[in-house]
């Protein structure tokens, strides 16, 4: 009879956890957009708008972007870009990259 006791105890810790309600996380809606390009830049900052929104968001929200200080310029934004593709493996070709540099060093 103990031993039955006991062996129901130390089933009962096993199954314990397992048996538990699979939680559920209400993760709050990225708000954060990129901002269009201005007119100025014409066809090449709407290729790096367009390359931007389907390569920059993927690992991490827009507001990694928007909340960088104003006014960077086109070197900064270049660094940025090349460091997201050399250093943390974004799959973003050449041409792709440079276009998004220099709409990003132009919208913010
Ligand atoms: C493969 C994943 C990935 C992609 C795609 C990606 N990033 Fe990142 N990004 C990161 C990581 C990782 C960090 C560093 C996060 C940290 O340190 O908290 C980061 C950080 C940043 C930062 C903050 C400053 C810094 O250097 O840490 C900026 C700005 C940024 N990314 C811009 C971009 C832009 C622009 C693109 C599109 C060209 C992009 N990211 C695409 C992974 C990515």
């Amino acid at each position: 009879m103990r031993a039955l006791l006991r062996g129901s105890i130390v089933l009962g810790l096993i199954a314990g956890p397992a048996l538990a309600a699979p939680r559920t996380y209400a993760v709050p809606d990225p708000t954060a957009q990129l901002t269009p390009p201005k007119g100025g830049g014409g066809a090449s900052h709407a290729q790096g708008y367009e390359a931007a929104q389907a390569n920059c968001q993927t690992c991490h929200s827009v507001d990694y972007i928007a909340t960088q200080p104003p006014g960077r310029g086109k070197a900064f934004w270049e660094a940025e870009v090349s460091k997201m593709i050399k250093a943390y493996h974004a799959p973003i070709d050449e041409a792709d990259g440079h276009a998004i540099a220099a709409y990003l060093a132009d919208t913010y």
